[in-house]
């Protein structure tokens, strides 16, 4: 199911709390129990929106960002990819974030904001592209179910906890890209 009445755009430097909420928001609904209460509950909105806004203004760089808004203007949704940020070999492209509000899952939002990004990627001639995701996060499966691949498995520490991602890689954007449905905007 898709939502029309969410569109997705490019971001800007006055979606910065909006996307420091849905960030903050995402993170203490998904990550409980995965990485350590203390990180989560430090997390601040403010802190969240300078980076935030810091990614914004220096779009164009090899990194960008799409903001998914409801009908009200309400940032629900947040991506961001750009160059790889380390290597896979045969993958020149990374997801780097993806984050909705709790209320805006399993809408098709994250689908659209996957094929935007995809998108944009062809367009600036990244043919292929990854994701590192924790492999204990059940929205794992939805990588898998827009057809990425597991390329590669990592121990991390994040916030003094041993942790494991897995990278999901999609070797030809194109199929992804096609997914694409509902209105996007610049
Ligand atoms: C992962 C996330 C972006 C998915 O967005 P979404 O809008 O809820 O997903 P969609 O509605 O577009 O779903 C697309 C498909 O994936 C499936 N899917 C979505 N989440 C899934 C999950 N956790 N497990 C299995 N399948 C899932 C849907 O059922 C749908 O399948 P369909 O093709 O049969 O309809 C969203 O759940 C989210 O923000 N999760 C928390 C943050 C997070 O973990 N981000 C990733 C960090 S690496």
């Amino acid at each position: 199911m898709t939502n029309p009445t969410v569109a997705i755009r490019k971001a800007r430097a006055a979606d910065a709390p909006g996307m420091a909420r849905v960030h903050v928001q995402s993170w203490r609904s998904t990550y409980p129990g995965l990485i350590p209460d203390s990180f989560l509950v430090g997390l601040s909105e403010p802190a969240s929106a300078a980076r935030w806004r810091s990614v914004v203004e220096t779009q164009g760089s090899g990194q960008s960002a799409l903001v998914a808004v409801d009908a009200a203007g309400a940032v629900v949704g947040i991506a961001a990819f750009g160059t790889r940020r380390g290597a896979i070999d045969g993958y020149d492209g990374e997801f780097y974030a993806l984050y909705l509000l709790e209320e805006a899952k399993g809408l098709g939002i994250g689908r659209r904001l996957m094929a935007a990004m995809a998108e944009r990627l062809l367009a600036a001639g990244l043919r292929s592209a990854f994701v590192w995701c924790l492999r204990d996060n059940p929205s794992r499966w939805f990588y898998e179910r827009l057809g990425g691949v597991r390329v590669a498995e990592r121990p991390i520490r994040f916030a003094g906890a041993p942790l494991v991602e897995i990278a999901y890689g999609w070797r030809d954007l194109a199929p992804l890209a096609r997914l694409s449905a509902g209105p996007e905007v610049g």
